[in-house]
Order: C-alpha cells, then sequence, then structure tokens
C-alpha cells in the first residue's frame, strides 16, 4: 500500500493506524533472526533492558526509578549522578509496536521531576511536561500508560529541570519494533552522551556562561555510559547501530573510519529511501539507524570518531575525539551479507504555502543575562499557538542567531520540506522530531496535529529551552 498527499480527515484513523505498516526490503540475504535479549555479544556494554512483569503478551509493564547512585566514567572515581534504576544509560525499555507500556514510576530524587517520552506519540497527559502531567515530588510515584502506534528508538528523560536531570544521568531508551524491521545479524543501541567532570569526579553544579550558551557537556565522550570502549564486533555480520543523542548541547559528528554508514532510520522509523553518507550529524535529542558491514581480521581495530563541528559561538577546533573503538571478534566471519536498501511507505504530508513562522534567537534581558527567544519572546511569554485537531500545517522555523539550533516538538512527528528554500528530493520522506535549523538557515516542515492537548516545541539544547526558547502549541478539538 502506498499513501501519496491529500489524505482528507475522515480517512485519518485509517491513515495512522497504517501508515508505518508497509516496509520492503532488499538485499537481505542470508540473515539470522533479531538478536534476543541476554544474548548481546556487547554485555554490559549494551543498555540493559528492563525486565517486563507483565506475562500478557502485548502489554509491557516496567518499573522505573529514578534516584541517587554512582556510576564510574573511566578515568574517574565514582561520581555522584542521578539515574534511572541506578544505570546510565538507564534501561532499556522493548515493545513492539501496537503494545501497551505500563510504567510504574518513583521518584527518589531530592527534586520533583517527570518521565517525557521523547518522540512517541502519546496522549497528552502521558508526555511529562510540567503543567500539563502532574509534577512527581520526592517520594511520590506516577504510572505512565499508554499504547505504542509507531516503530522506532525514543528515549525517555525529565521535562523539569531537564537542563540539570539529563546532564545528570537521567535517560533511558524505548525501542519499539515494526512488524517488519530488517533482518540483521546484531543490533546495537548506542546511547551517546558527553559530560565535564570536576578534578574530584564529579558533575559541575554551577551553569556558567559557555555551559548556558553550549549546554552542559565536556570532553569526556560517552557510548552507553562508557568513555572510549572497545566493542566486539563479527567479519561480515550485518551490523544494526542505533543512535541516540542524549548530550544537553554536543552535537555528534560521527565518521567510522574506513566505513560508509548506510542510513535506514531517523526519529520515526525507517526511511522512504536508504542513503550511503561518511557522517552523521546528531544533534541533542536526535537518533540514527544506521547499517555497517565489519570487514578485516580478527583483531582489526575501527575508530567511531567524533570530529569537529561547528555550530556556531565555539568554532568546532577541538580535535577528533573517539567514541568508541570496533574490534573483530575472533568468531568465524560470516559471508554473503548485502546491505539492506529500506523502503517504508510513508505518507508525505501536503506541500502549500507557510502557514506560520517560528524565529529563533538570542537576547539580553533587562539584567543582561542571556535568554533565547521564539519570535522576540522568551519563555512563558511566548505567545501559545492554537491549532485545529487534524490540521496539516506548514510551519518555517527560521534560526536568525549566530548558533545552530536543533528544534523539537512533542506529540507528532513532522517532515521537512525545504531547507533555505530548496526542497527535499522528491522520493525522500522521513519522519522527525528534532533537526538541526543551522545557524543563520531556515526548514519548512510539514505537521498533521491529530492529538489534542497542549504540546512543547523547544530548542534540544536543554539549557536554552530552559532559559527561554520553548513555545507550546494547543491543539483544539
Ligand atoms: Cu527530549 Cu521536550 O524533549
Ligand atoms: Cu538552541
Amino acid at each position: 500500500m502506498t499513501f501519496r498527499n491529500g489524505r482528507r480527515a475522515g480517512g485519518l484513523a485509517v491513515a495512522f493506524s497504517l501508515l508505518f505498516s508497509a516496509v520492503t526490503f532488499a538485499g537481505c540475504s542470508g540473515p539470522a533472526s533479531v538478536p534476543t535479549e541476554g544474548a548481546d555479544p556487547w554485555g554490559d556494554l549494551a543498555p540493559r533492558v528492563a525486565r517486563d512483569n507483565n506475562p500478557a503478551p502485548r502489554v509491557v509493564e516496567v518499573t522505573l526509578e529514578a534516584g541517587l547512585s554512582t556510576h564510574p566514567f573511566a578515568g574517574f572515581p565514582a561520581t555522584p549522578v542521578w539515574s534511572y534504576n541506578g544505570s546510565v544509560p538507564g534501561p532499556l525499555l522493548e515493545a513492539n509496536v501496537g503494545d501497551e507500556l505500563v510504567v510504574h514510576f518513583t521518584n527518589r530524587l531530592p527534586r520533583p521531576t517527570t518521565i517525557h517520552w521523547h518522540g512517541v506519540r502519546v496522549p497528552n497527559a502521558m508526555d511529562g511536561v510540567m503543567g500539563i502531567t502532574p509534577e512527581t515530588p520526592p517520594g511520590g510515584s506516577f504510572d505512565y500508560r499508554f499504547a505504542l502506534k509507531d516503530a522506532g528508538l525514543f528515549w525517555f528523560h525529565p521535562h523539569v529541570e531537564s537542563d540539570v536531570q539529563v546532564n545528570n544521568g537521567l535517560y533511558g531508551v524505548l525501542r519499539v519494533r515494526g512488524a517488519e524491521e530488517p533482518k540483521v545479524d546484531h543490533e546495537g543501541v548506542v546511547v551517546l552522551d558527553d559530560l565535564g567532570l570536576l578534578p574530584d569526579g564529579t558533575i559541575p553544579t554551577v551553569l556558567d556562561d559557555n555551559a548556558k550558551m553550549m549546554g552542559r557537556g565536556g570532553d569526556i565522550l560517552l557510548f552507553n555510559g562508557r568513555r572510549a570502549p572497545t566493542v566486539p564486533w563479527r567479519a561480515g555480520a550485518l551490523e544494526r547501530l542505533r543512535f541516540v543523542n542524549a548530550a544537553n548541547g554536543r552535537f555528534f559528528n560521527l565518521r567510522l573510519e574506513g566505513y560508509v554508514f548506510r542510513v535506514i532510520g531517523s526519529d520515526g522509523g525507517l526511511l522512504t529511501e536508504s542513503y550511503d553518507t561518511e557522517r552523521i550529524l546528531i544533534p541533542p535529542g536526535k537518533r540514527f539507524d544506521v547499517v555497517v558491514i565489519p570487514k578485516g581480521a580478527p583483531g582489526a581495530k575501527t575508530v567511531l570518531w567524533n570530529d569537529p563541528y561547528d555550530r556556531g559561538h565555539e568554532g568546532g577546533h577541538e580535535p577528533s575525539l573517539a567514541v568508541a573503538t570496533f574490534e573483530i571478534a575472533s568468531a568465524t566471519p560470516l559471508t554473503g551479507r548485502v546491505l539492506p536498501t529500506v523502503h517504508a511507505a510513508l505518507e508525505r504530508l501536503p506541500g502549500g504555502p507557510i502557514d506560520r513562522t517560528i524565529a529563533l534567537d538570542e537576547a539580553l534581558d533587562a539584567a543582561g543575562d542571556v535568554t533565547f527567544t521564539i519570535n522576540g519572546k522568551s519563555g512563558a511569554d511566548v505567545p501559545v499557538i492554537a491549532e485545529h485537531l487534524g490540521a496539516v500545517r506548514r510551519y518555517e522555523v527560521k534560526n536568525l542567531s549566530d548558533m545552530d539550533h536543533p528544534f523539537h516538538l512533542h506529540g507528532f512527528f513532522f517532515q521537512v520540506q525545504s531547507r533555505d528554500g530548496v526542497p527535499q528530493p522528491p522520493n525522500f520522506v522521513s519522519n522527525e522530531d528534532t533537526i538541526v535549523v543551522p545557524a543563520h538557515a531556515s526548514a519548512v516542515i510539514a505537521i498533521r496535529f491529530d492529538e489534542p492537548g497542549m504540546w512543547p516545541y523547544h530548542c534540544h539544547i536543554l539549557e536554552h529551552a530552559e532559559y527561554g526558547m520553548m513555545g507550546m502549541i494547543d491543539v483544539m478539538k
């Protein structure tokens, strides 16, 4: 089945239940099965899978506890962190599309918190946003419960004091499998982060001007909570790597020495067309889904580099830093694997005139402090945008400032229709929830507002969001 432009409101429910169900693959020869929990050759380099406490086949029921723990970042003694279920990253929640997810959440932090399900199309009350979902006070509990409509790699994090709480280690991942996934020999989830630590190994608590501008972080790059680990992989295997950037501000500019990434998916799951690229730029909040086939003799090493990237204000002068080193394991090489191509049958949202412009900028407030603005206003002063349920709208996101901003929308996927006036290639459709809008550039995005409620949109540099670059869209029935 294929969807075309111009689907009307009457067909909405049907359209969305089918949107992501038609995917075809080519080139998946001789595949092994989807990797099973517990058998991961990455061992403790992989995020820990949360236990599903509900035997019912279509319900995933887990317990999450946010609390204080410690984490040994390489080269440092145990660093006090805030974490979900005691680990950084927090657990990996595993589900299938159509499942109901039930999360029994308890807050053992000294501060109120919420869980926001980044990229997941949830009912508004489950979005974990202050003022919409009640904050969970210290010692309190809250149950999150919703159906998983889409396949993809999503993540979760607090939406209260998010700049501090996420930086302290509160983030985890949710992998939702679709009915049709490319068959691969191994699939790894890679949660990226960066961190700056004080000499005593603690996370700085003071927000200096640079951290406010660039986002808290530092030159300790983390691959599933580990600094530059060595990760085994098998020669000839079809390896799927699913990246999510949980850093406050760092843009990961990844290159795998000697390889080309085949990109098969992004925020909202698989793409209509896969493509090959030597580097992927992952801003905070975003996901990339790639496949590669490792090559070489046992012991051969390949570095996953984070190359400098100039996102404004800092010049991108830092050296390339290793995120991880992949090493060919001694297992017998696999043969006959071919990189798959994907053709997800995504509906393309219709083009048309721009309905609204969202201009992102920086300014000084009355006290002379840096604030981040949307259409000249900051935070609670940004007027609420009203939209009608079911409307498809085109927004121009315009960056007036000297630095890149990753634009993120809750509740809905959006599709990029053009960048700086240049239309997207006609065959390429992807559903996104976070995109880079470079300094002094613009993007036109299309959104179908198919779920009522108050939905934030904001820069995913969390300091920018907390200091003003956040607004709300009220989708009314
Ligand atoms: Cu990942 Cu409003 O956030
Ligand atoms: Cu920003």
